[in-house]
């Protein structure tokens, strides 16, 4: 099979290097790809969201599969454009990723099919959400533009003048541009976060391991929201008990809700849930990879990834047996200092001839490029280094070791990746 991969961070990196084991393909293209996913693939030139050229090239090149990573393109309607010229493609149609693409949509298709979530109230008149902030809020109270917003969308205010601040930036500034038009107030809620990802063919769902993300900048979970600083998988705290109440009240419930909303969704769902002293309730949907969730848990997974995204396209997930290694695995992300605002770019990175050969070990590149034949930073997260071991604790010792074997000379990282697997 030949397959292409559209994205171009450490998520498609992971996916890039799960098809190359796959004794069914024999030809990866990634577009546009990156230094690191280069190694298995050949990158071409196209971005993300130019659909017609994607499907061209996978036209011109007799492409057998097309993968979706990111969220923009599915978001967009990329998988409608595939699937309009009889092409295979993973990854939801334009109708369904909407349950990421607007967060509006699926708070109100939570509340409409009772699926655990925090209360809320949408708003697309900002002198209405302030009156609503003014008169009934409770404090802490979060705000999310309803939109794709890079992760950063989400603004916990602790009072009201915070809260009125906010209200400004994301609908009358405009801050995350359109995707402020629509604004969701939700109650603040407390507890452990854990990310699930799933697998589902508009019928059936099959969730992989857990994983948890470290979305702050800084050590302590301080600093600014980031796409996410590193994972460790599986979740210690999500146990056998809360697996059960999610397959009963989330998991299912989700993909039926969609079905019969005539939203048939195919592709990944990434549940964003939070442990409360109520029970789990969902943060958000995510309709790709969790990029770095996608770092631990596909290299923990066993079965071909081709042959379980042909069977999401094909409605056959059911005769799926999904397995994950009984290991751990934990992924620190190397950025460029400054970031998530502003950092240098094109820093010369050495070090990579370390991880050749070496089991249980990976360098999932996420921003790097090549100039003049050598390998240089190219966004704010760099690389991500994952390392499995037989627990999350070793795990984590085999990862932090592997971060020294990077070296470039603005890195930066979170020191505490996984602390919380000590409090478990
Ligand atoms: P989201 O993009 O919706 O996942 O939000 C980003 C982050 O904001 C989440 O991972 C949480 O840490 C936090 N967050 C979102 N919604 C809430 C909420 N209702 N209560 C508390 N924290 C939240
Ligand atoms: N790591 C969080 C996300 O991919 O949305």
């Amino acid at each position: 099979m030949k397959v292409l991969i559209v994205g171009s961070g450490g998520r498609e990196h992971a996916i890039a290097w799960s098809v190359s084991r796959s004794p069914k393909v024999d030809k990866i293209y990634c577009a546009p790809g990156n230094a690191g996913i280069a190694e298995y693939a050949q990158c071409v030139n196209i971005g993300a969201m130019e659909f017609e050229k994607l499907a061209d090239f996978a036209q011109e090149n007799q492409v057998d599969l097309t993968i979706i990573g990111m969220d923009d393109p599915l978001v967009g309607g990329v998988v409608d454009e595939f699937e309009s010229r009889g092409l295979r493609v993973f990854g939801p149609r334009k109708n369904a990723a909407i349950l990421e693409g607007s967060k509006a949509f699926s708070k109100d298709l939570m509340k409409k099919y009772h699926i655990p979530t925090a209360a809320y109230e949408n708003f697309d008149d900002p002198e209405k959400a302030l009156a609503y902030l003014r008169t009934e809020a409770k404090f802490p109270i979060v705000l999310k533009a309803d939109g794709l917003a890079l992760g950063k969308g989400v603004l916990i205010c602790q009072n009201l003048q915070e809260a009125e601040d906010g209200v400004k930036e994301i609908m009358e500034d405009k801050k995350f541009g359109n995707a402020g038009n629509t604004m969701v107030i939700e109650e603040f809620m407390t507890g452990r976060e854990v990310s699930v990802l799933s697998f589902v063919d508009g019928k059936t769902i099959k969730t992989m391991t857990s994983a948890q993300d470290h979305k702050r900048a800084k050590d302590g979970d301080q600093g600014l929201n980031t796409g996410g600083m590193g994972t460790f998988s599986p979740s210690p705290f999500y146990t056998k008990e809360v697996d059960e109440f999610c397959q009963k009240y989330v998991y299912q419930p989700t993909v039926d809700a969609m079905a019969a909303e005539g939203r048939e969704f195919k592709g990944i769902i990434f549940f964003g849930l939070m442990l409360t002293k109520d029970g789990p309730k969902v943060l958000e949907y995510n309709a790709r990879f969790g990029d770095p969730e996608a770092q631990v848990v596909l290299p923990r997974m066993k079965n071909d990834i081709v042959e379980v995204m042909e069977a999401c396209i094909d409605g056959t997930l059911d005769q799926i047996d999904l397995q994950f290694e009984d290991n751990a695995a934990v992924c620190v992300v190397l950025a460029s200092d400054g970031y998530p605002v502003k950092y240098e770019k094109e820093i010369p990175m050495y070090g990579f001839e370390n991880f050749k050969g070496k089991d249980g070990y990976y360098c999932f590149h996420a921003g790097t490029k090549f100039k003049d034949g050598q390998i240089v930073t190219n966004g704010g997260r760099v690389v991500g280094i994952t390392a499995t071991g037989s627990n999350l604790k070793e795990a984590r010792k085999n990862a932090y070791a592997a971060t020294e074997w990077i070296t470039f000379a603005n890195k930066y990282m979170r020191h505490d990746i996984g602390k919380a697997i000590d409090e478990a």
